[in-house]
């Protein structure tokens, strides 16, 4: 059968697609911006139909009405990250959360989990009979070539985004078109304790290095630094406006990156339409699975390597926690581990942990002496290098625990530096 006759064949409405969905099964979502929401609420709207479908992903950007008490028995979220939508969810044990590192979860769908059905978004087909995964390609590729049922929103504003982000028409059992807006994020809100990070974070930053930025406030608040640098480049797990930004005004440039020179690489973007117009067919911009973008031997053929991510809490030993307050669940590792140890077996690579001082109003340091009971080490103290506060930066690789302990003490807040002293002191007696 020819792509066209398979296309016309499987059209169906979203209604008609999760008829096919059968109690028990377990149903992969694609992620963030990328997520079908069209096609996740007409699964909601036919809860009754199901007994236990497990619904998995990582970041929900959605309303994630699954995760609602009144269906306990038909849906069941299992987590590999948690955003707004699901944390209040995960806080009352209606989400199970697993743990893994972003660069392994197509490995692990492949391996353990075996989902039954992906649902995902795609641009519509291009002469040759290929969708492209548009906005999140991450794990969302690797699901659809593992699972029994493909259900695809084909949509017109889903960007047709180039490099390893296609699937073929053939290998999508159901074809729902539905030209929804793809979900956007603003741009944060900088605040001057983060512009003072970013500030402070560009100090580490030379031209010609490779740029590796997380989600939020901070990165943002980095790339408002980088105006006076030159041929940057970017391989990162995700990116949003703020390289468009820089692309535009000619400081991105991936002149000097010694992996895809030329290209800004990433697994999926989160932002406005502005990016994802700047990525539609655009040969500067390559799409490729989690599996490779994350792979810390792949990001560490980029020489000069600059990973830079935002943690929860870190102790003076370094050992950083990014996903959890105590046992209370925050978000999931991502890729934060994949990157560090990514940059640390880059040529010239630097990992950078950003994160303001405080939390809750200035009331909690975000150093301490003891990581919380039930805390989860996210990043060892074997991987940690670089850790930026408003206050300063602490580079910690190859530094003792005393002198990772003081260069610590001098980034923490003001206010709880005594403090810190105090459990220094009590550590390291013959110091005083
Ligand atoms: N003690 C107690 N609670 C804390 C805390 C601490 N030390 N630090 C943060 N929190 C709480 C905040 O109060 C907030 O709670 P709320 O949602 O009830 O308001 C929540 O944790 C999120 O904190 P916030 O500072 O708003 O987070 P952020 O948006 O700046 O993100 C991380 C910070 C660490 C959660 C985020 O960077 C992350 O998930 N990192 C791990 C994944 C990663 O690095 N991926 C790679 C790049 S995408």
């Amino acid at each position: 059968m020819d792509w066209k006759t398979w296309y016309q064949a499987h059209l169906c409405t979203a209604q008609e697609a999760v008829q096919k969905i059968q109690s028990g099964s377990r149903v992969v979502v694609a992620h963030a911006c990328g997520e079908p929401s069209a096609i996740l609420d007409a699964m909601v709207a036919n809860a009754a139909q199901y007994r236990n479908v497990e619904i998995v992903h990582m970041v929900a950007m959605g309303k994630a009405e699954y995760c609602k008490p009144e269906y306990d028995e038909n849906f069941h979220h299992n987590a590999f990250f948690l955003g707004g939508s699901t944390r209040g969810a995960a806080a009352e044990g209606r989400v199970d959360f697993t743990p893994v590192y972003f660069s392994e979860i197509p490995g692990v769908l492949r391996e353990e989990l075996r989902p039954n059905v992906t649902m995902l978004q795609c641009s519509p087909p291009d002469e040759h009979g290929y969708v492209s995964l548009g906005v999140s390609v991450d794990y969302t590729k690797g699901a659809a070539e593992t699972s029994d049922l493909v259900i695809a929103q084909v949509n017109k504003n889903m960007p047709r985004t180039l490099g390893d982000s296609f699937l073929h028409v053939t290998q999508i059992g159901c074809l729902v078109e539905l030209d929804t807006p793809v979900i956007e994020l603003a741009p944060p809100k900088i605040t001057e304790v983060e512009r003072a990070i970013g500030e402070n974070v560009t100090q580490l930053i030379k031209d010609g290095d490779t740029l590796q930025l997380g989600i939020g406030a901070i990165p943002d608040a980095v790339l408002l630094f980088l105006k006076e640098k030159n041929d940057l480049g970017i391989h990162t797990e995700m990116f949003s406006d703020g390289v468009v930004e820089l692309v535009e005004a000619g400081v991105i440039t991936n002149k000097a990156k010694t992996l895809h020179r030329g290209q800004s690489v990433a697994t999926f973007l989160m932002g406005t339409r502005r990016l994802y117009d700047y990525v539609d067919n655009n040969p500067a911009v390559a799409m490729y699975p989690v599996d490779y973008v994350n792979d810390p031997y792949i990001i560490g053929q980029n020489d000069n390597l600059v990973s830079i991510n935002s943690c929860v809490q870190i102790d003076i030993m370094g050992q950083v926690v990014s996903t959890s307050a105590g046992l209370r669940q925050i978000s999931g590792v991502g890729g934060q581990v994949d990157f560090v140890r990514g940059a640390n077996l880059s040529k010239g690579g630097r990992a950078i942990m950003a994160m303001p001082s405080t939390t809750g109003k200035g009331k909690i340091s975000k150093i301490v002496p003891f990581l919380d009971q039930g805390s989860a080490v996210t990043t060892s103290r074997n991987d940690v290098n670089y850790v930026v506060t408003e206050y300063g930066i602490a580079q910690l690789r190859g530094k003792s625990l005393r002198k990772r302990a003081e260069a610590l003490i001098e980034i923490a807040h003001p206010d709880f530096r005594e403090e810190l002293r105090a459990e220094f002191r009590r550590r390291y007696p013959r110091d005083y």
